[in-house]
């Protein structure tokens, strides 16, 4: 996937990148099924991989939030945060929480390629449907933390990385205990970023 293997070409591409999914948040559910069955199989299957349970979460490319959503129902002792790079997917995710008196769950608009999150902040970085920032995602994460990428509709799915690109990219950057599975479906992959020591 172009962004994984040159990731200089994201400031080019990223203002057109933000109009498209700002002017595609109107109807997104509808369209992509987002929160059906069949979007979430492949997250949820990797998220049965995760041990321990995670206490902060992070979702990477939420869009309208269903993949925050169901992090924040599968682990429901965590914070969940949900960031996207669109205004509009922000604003559609944020409508569906409302206040959310505990601030448990939280959108908020932010590129994955700087995060507004300190370094090891996180015990889960999620994304589903989403390019992968390798160095961001190494570096929010705890030591023992683990990542979740998956593919709602497996090759067929726009920003789709292969598996050995993830698992090279990770590699690279200390994670270890890489696994990869499908559903019906999607794909998903999991890995862990290294305890020190
Ligand atoms: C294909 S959509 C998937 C949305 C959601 N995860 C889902 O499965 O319905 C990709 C999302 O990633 C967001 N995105 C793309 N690049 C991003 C970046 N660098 N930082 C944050 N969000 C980004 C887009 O705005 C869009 O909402």
């Amino acid at each position: 996937m172009t962004i994984a293997h040159a990731p200089w070409l994201w400031p080019v591409m990223r203002p057109a990148l933000r109009r498209f999914f700002d002017r595609a948040s109107a109807g997104w559910d509808e369209r992509t099924r987002a929160g059906s069955v069949d979007h979430l199989a492949a997250f949820a299957a990797a998220c049965t991989r995760i041990e321990p349970a995670p206490e902060r979460v992070l979702d990477l490319g939420t869009g309208t939030g269903e993949s925050a959503l169901f992090l924040a129902r599968e682990f429901p002792r965590a914070s969940v945060r949900g960031v996207d790079i669109s205004e509009e997917m922000i604003r559609a995710a944020q409508a569906k929480v409302g206040l959310d008196p505990d601030g448990r769950i939280a959108f908020r608009v932010a590129d994955a390629i700087g995060l507004p999150y300190g370094d090891e902040s996180f015990d889960l970085v999620a994304q589903l449907n989403m390019p992968p920032f390798f160095d961001e995602i190494a570096r929010v994460l705890r030591p023992g933390g683990h990542v979740i990428v998956a593919a709602s509709w497996g090759e067929a799915t726009p920003f789709y990385t292969p598996p050995a690109v993830l698992e090279r990219g990770l590699r690279r950057r200390g994670f270890e205990s890489a696994t990869v599975g499908e559903t019906d479906t999607g794909t998903w992959f999991v890995a862990r970023k290294r305890i020190r020591g």
